[in-house]
Order: structure tokens, then C-alpha cells, then sequence
């Protein structure tokens, strides 16, 4: 029953027209996500991963298709409906933090709150945004870096505030757009580590896009973007290294490749 699925899209068509020139890009992507799911998203470079996030998040409207979320269809809604599903149901983490530089750590995490919330009510519930921001950071692993400026954090603990950031709403679906590249390889490991934390101790759904494979390896699911369409899934899941989906289901039992065959499948 549609009811029951967590997400899911069909047909998303998307082409960018900028003067004459029109780039397709999502030419037909029908994908799904569980509740409680952590989907990794591959392809190559201009593949249309960032495209295919934002229409998920809300970001951008499809041409064509449809996505369901929670039993409803989200594509179609007026701006101000999508602001408040964005605000009250979805996180977002990008590459490069987008943190506002004028504000400490803390501030920055407080943000969507303050958005939310009329002037008005923001004296009132101030307090307790900065307490949640407090417990985030801290649950983040920075509750020493609270009142640093961005350019007096690490690009580690940059992402660990944009994540405290993107929690703030409580999101139950968090979008996570190469979190981890622009950040070295022991640092990225952390990084998707406080991820699957979230993922598995706060059931966050997340649906992360990434160029690496061994992060992608670590999570419950992987699709590859190729020429606009979601290739087969049945073809690409790698080893599952143990891991179960959510809803108990093994990714492609009986389906073990090995890492060489993985590697080549996914297109890295
Ligand atoms: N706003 C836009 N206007 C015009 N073309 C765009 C726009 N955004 C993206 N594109 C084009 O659409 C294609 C897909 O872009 P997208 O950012 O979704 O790719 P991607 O898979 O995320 O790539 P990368 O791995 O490099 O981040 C690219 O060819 C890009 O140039
Ligand atoms: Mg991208």
C-alpha cells in the first residue's frame, strides 16, 4: 500500500533550459527509500545526483513524475507547503557546510529554528532552541567548539555543525549531498560514522550521495545513476558486509560480488 511506503518517486523527469540550450537530465528515475533506510546514490560526475536530491528534498520541482512521501504526494505542493515539509521533516548537508561565517558553531545550528519561528515567539522559545542546540552540538562531538567562528573549525567540524544544523528540526529524512567530500579519508570515515549513529540509534532515514565507494559499501543500499535512469539494483549491490535492511530484508541475498566486480559496476 502507497500509504505505508516511506518515499518514493516515479517517472522524475528534469531538464535544465537556460537560453536555448536545454540539458536533460533525469530522464525517467523511479526510486524508492524504507523508513529507517540508509541509501547511498553513485554515478558519475554530472550524473544528476545533486538534481535528483533536490527534488527529493523539495528543493525543485520534476517535469514530469511524482514523489510520495508519508502517504501523500509532496511534488505537487504550493511553496509554502514544501518550505514547511523542508523545515519540519527534512534535513540537508552539502560538500562545502554552507555555514554563515558571521555566526559562531552554535549559531549556525540554531538558524532553521530561529527561521521558523515568528520574532515574536523567538522570545519565548530562544531559550530552549539554544538548549537543543547545545545538546546537539555536544551530541556531535563539539560541545568544546560552540562559540568558534567556521573559519576557527576544521572541515571535519565544519560538516559535524552543518549535521548539528540539519537536526535541529528533528528531520526524519536527512539528505546528505557528498558530505564527505571535501574532507580527508580518516575524517570522512568519522563523518559517516556519526551518520550511521544517527541512522541506526535516532532511526534517521538518510539518503547520501557519494564518489566513495567504501562509504557507499557501509551503508544499506546503493543505486547508480546512469544516462538519467536508476540502473538496475539487482545488478550493483556489492557486498553487504553484514548489513541488514531496516525492514530485516538482505540486500540481494544470495548476491555476494566481490569487491573487483563492485568496483567496476559502480562506475569508480
Ligand atoms: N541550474 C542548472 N542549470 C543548468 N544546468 C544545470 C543546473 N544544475 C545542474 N545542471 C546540469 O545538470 C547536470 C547534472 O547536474 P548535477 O549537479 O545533478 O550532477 P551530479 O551528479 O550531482 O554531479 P557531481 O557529482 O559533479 O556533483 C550537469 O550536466 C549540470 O551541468
Ligand atoms: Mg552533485
Amino acid at each position: 500500500m502507497d500509504e505505508n511506503r516511506f518515499m518514493f518517486a516515479s517517472n522524475l523527469q528534469k531538464t535544465y533550459r537556460k537560453n536555448a540550450i536545454s540539458t536533460p537530465v533525469l530522464k525517467g528515475v523511479d526510486m524508492e527509500v524504507a523508513e529507517g533506510e540508509f541509501l547511498s546514490v553513485v554515478g558519475a560526475s554530472g550524473s544528476g545526483k545533486s538534481t535528483l536530491m533536490h527534488l527529493l528534498g523539495s528543493l525543485d520541482k520534476p517535469d514530469v513524475g511524482e514523489i510520495h512521501y508519508r502517504g501523500r504526494r509532496i511534488d505537487n505542493l504550493s511553496a509554502e507547503k514544501r518550505d514547511y515539509l523542508r523545515n519540519h521533516d527534512f534535513g540537508f548537508i552539502f560538500q562545502f557546510y554552507h555555514l554563515l561565517p558571521e555566526l559562531s558553531a552554535l549559531e549556525n545550528v540554531m538558524i532553521p529554528l530561529m527561521i521558523r519561528s515568528s520574532a515574536f515567539s523567538w522570545l519565548g522559545n530562544g531559550s530552549k532552541a539554544r538548549k537543543r542546540a547545545v545538546t546537539l552540538m555536544e551530541k556531535v562531538g563539539l560541545g568544546h567548539r560552540m562559540n568558534h567562528l567556521p573559519k576557527e573549525l576544521s572541515g571535519g567540524e565544519m560538516q559535524r555543525t552543518a549535521i548539528a544544523r540539519a537536526l535541529i528540526g528533528n528531520p526524519a529524512l536527512l539528505f546528505a549531498d557528498e558530505p564527505t567530500g571535501n574532507l580527508d579519508e580518516d575524517t570522512g570515515r568519522e563523518i559517516v560514522e556519526l551518520l550511521r549513529e544517527l541512522n541506526e540509534i535516532d532511526n534517521v532515514t538518510i539518503i547520501m550521495v557519494t564518489h566513495n565507494l567504501e562509504i557507499a559499501r557501509g551503508t544499506h543500499r546503493i543505486i547508480k545513476l546512469v544516462a538519467g535512469h536508476v540502473e538496475a539494483p539487482a545488478e550493483q549491490q556489492p557486498e553487504i558486509f553484514g548489513l541488514v535492511r531496516p525492514d530485516g530484508i538482505e540486500n540481494n541475498p544470495g548476491v555476494q560480488n566481490p569487491p573487483d566486480d563492485t568496483r567496476r559496476q559502480a562506475g569508480l
